[in-house]
């Protein structure tokens, strides 16, 4: 089924982020590397990335290297990084021409200077675009995330900026790596993982959760207008009765 044409382009989520899973599955069911999966990914993150612009999507997540990634093999991790700055170095004429704005979430200080570098240049360079917000998620995790954010409050309240009792789910907000950004509307995860990988816990408190067994490198605009179709046809009640909506 082509899913664009059922989608309602006035009801869409404003912010949708993706756990992008399944790369090492891929490229193992045909016999590759590990690191062939990663590379083919590239392809996915560029077709979802201009289709979710294209329909009308305001910010876009993507959970592209985890705290706990870290954790896999060196040649694997430095593979990642070298996808990553090459992606960064090539795309960012897509980005230009499609007037999209980058930014990143996560621990960005302890990249490798090279991804670090080319990183913060993007950001630089297409600071001034509107038309949607892409935010990687980059050394993120989000205990990690929450920790930091507890600390800078505690040092406000330290240095006399901030009393205990005005603490609430702003100054929370404002704390996070992704202050200024609307609450995630819907996740997505593929390759059949029913689970949430310390990603944006606290942004994810009313999402929607879709999960598809699409493998990270199969995944193309159609599989994401299904996610958005699916999201469409689900009531979200935020703690009220379906007949308090109609
Ligand atoms: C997702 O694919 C990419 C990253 C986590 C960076 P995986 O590499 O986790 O693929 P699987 O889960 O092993 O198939
Ligand atoms: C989550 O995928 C992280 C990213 C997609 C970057 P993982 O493949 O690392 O998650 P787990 O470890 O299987 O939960
Ligand atoms: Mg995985």
């Amino acid at each position: 089924m082509n899913f664009e044409n059922q989608i309602n382009l006035k009801k869409l989520p404003s912010h949708i982020a993706i756990i992008m899973d399944g790369n090492g599955r891929w490229a193992k069911s045909k016999g590759f590397l590990r690191t062939m999966g990663h590379n083919e990914g590239v392809k996915s993150v560029k077709e979802t990335v201009e289709s979710a612009a294209k329909i009308g999507v305001s910010y876009l997540t993507l959970y592209a290297f985890s705290t706990e990634n870290w954790n896999r093999p060196k040649l694997e991790v430095d593979t990642l990084m070298k996808i990553l700055v090459s992606s960064l170095k090539k795309e960012i004429k897509t980005l230009q021409n499609n007037n999209i704005r980058l930014t990143a979430i996560g621990n960005i200080e302890t990249l490798p200077n090279k991804a670090k570098r080319e990183l913060l240049d993007v950001i630089e360079k297409t600071k001034n675009n509107t038309r949607m917000t892409l935010i990687l998620a980059l050394n993120y995790g989000a205990r990690e995330e929450l920790t930091s954010a507890f600390k800078k409050i505690a040092n406000n309240i330290e240095n006399g900026t901030l009393k205990a009792n005005e603490i609430n789910e702003e100054s929370i907000n404002q704390a996070l790596y992704t202050n200024s950004m609307p609450d995630v509307d819907l996740v997505i995860r593929t390759s059949g993982e029913q689970r949430i990988s310390n990603f944006l816990l606290w942004q994810i408190a009313y999402a929607e959760l879709y999960f598809t067994k699409v493998l990270w490198p199969d995944f193309r605009k159609n599989d994401l207008f299904e996610a958005i179709y699916n999201y469409q046809n689900r009531e979200r009640r935020f703690g009220k009765t379906s007949e308090q909506l109609s």
